[in-house]
């Protein structure tokens, strides 16, 4: 009987733990304000620049650039696209459009608006793409102007050890949309280094942007939902519900 008593607890001890409140910097908003979307877009402008910096005793990394160590994107145009070692830069520019709390019915609305962001990484591509065979390996730059992200979470409520309610993380349903003016690409080494064919290669891809929308919407989509969960699921994970919206 002992070692199971033992493990019981050491489990709930860890459980008092893990429970922390919101970090100073982002101010909780009011369950019955009835002006809870304007309180929660102010708040969200207050605490962007930091939360941009990481903080790392909520396991939230840094975005001043943020890093991905592997992109893998399998399009269902039989291309294979790889970004390696990523580095995007601009989210410390990152504008809080609007931002929408549905508490009755568990939805959460976010529009963000970015200048522009710039990444940096290595790539490899397989494939074809406009009607070329294309086969490549070595330094990327991506540069994207005008972007509005905007992003829906759906969530539900569950109670744990300590007695308190939390979103469950590993069951949110996510969905966002993406818009921007206009991406800039330039893959270098492409055709085995002839700099020539790259960049005609490089320039066919600026100038065809609605061919390139399938790779780079879906290698977009997974850095955006990436850098989403990397900020709101280690605070849902560690704060009760009722410590980020107060009675
Ligand atoms: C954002 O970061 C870049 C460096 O990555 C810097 O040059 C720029 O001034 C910063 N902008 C703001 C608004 O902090
Ligand atoms: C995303 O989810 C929200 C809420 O469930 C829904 O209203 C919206 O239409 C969805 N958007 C897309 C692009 O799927
Ligand atoms: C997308 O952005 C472009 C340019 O910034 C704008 O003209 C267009 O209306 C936007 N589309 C949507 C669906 O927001
Ligand atoms: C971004 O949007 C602004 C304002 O709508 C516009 O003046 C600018 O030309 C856009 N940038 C690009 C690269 O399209």
């Amino acid at each position: 009987m002992l070692p199971s008593l033992f493990i019981t607890l050491s489990v709930f001890s860890i459980a008092l733990l893990e429970a922390k409140h919101l970090p100073s910097y982002i101010v909780p908003c009011k369950k019955s304000d009835p002006n809870l979307n304007t309180c929660a877009k102010q708040h969200a402008i207050d605490a962007t620049a930091r939360i941009l910096h990481g903080d790392r005793s909520y396991k939230i990394p840094s975005f001043t650039p943020f890093s991905i160590p592997l992109i893998d994107v399998k399009g269902t145009t039989g291309i294979t696209f790889q970004l390696k070692d990523l580095k995007l830069y601009g989210l410390n520019t990152t504008q809080i459009k609007d931002v929408n709390f549905d508490l009755p019915n568990n939805h959460m609305y976010v529009k963000v608006f970015i200048p522009q962001t710039q990444t940096i990484s290595q790539y490899l591509m397989d494939g074809k793409l406009l009607s070329l065979v294309i086969k490549g390996e070595g330094p990327a730059e991506i540069i994207s102007d005008n972007v509005t992200v905007e992003y829906f979470i759906d969530y539900v409520l569950i109670n744990k050890p300590d007695g308190k309610r939390y979103v469950d993380v590993d069951a949110l349903k996510t969905n966002l949309t993406l818009n921007f003016s206009k991406t800039h690409y330039n893959f270098g080494n492409l055709f085995g280094g002839n700099k020539l064919l790259g960049d005609n290669f490089n320039n066919l891809l600026n100038e065809n942007p609605k061919e390139v929308d399938e790779i780079s919407g879906g290698t977009n989509k997974v850095i955006i939902s990436s850098i989403v969960s990397s900020i709101f699921n280690p605070i849902f994970k560690a704060v009760p519900f009722d410590d980020i919206f107060i009675d």
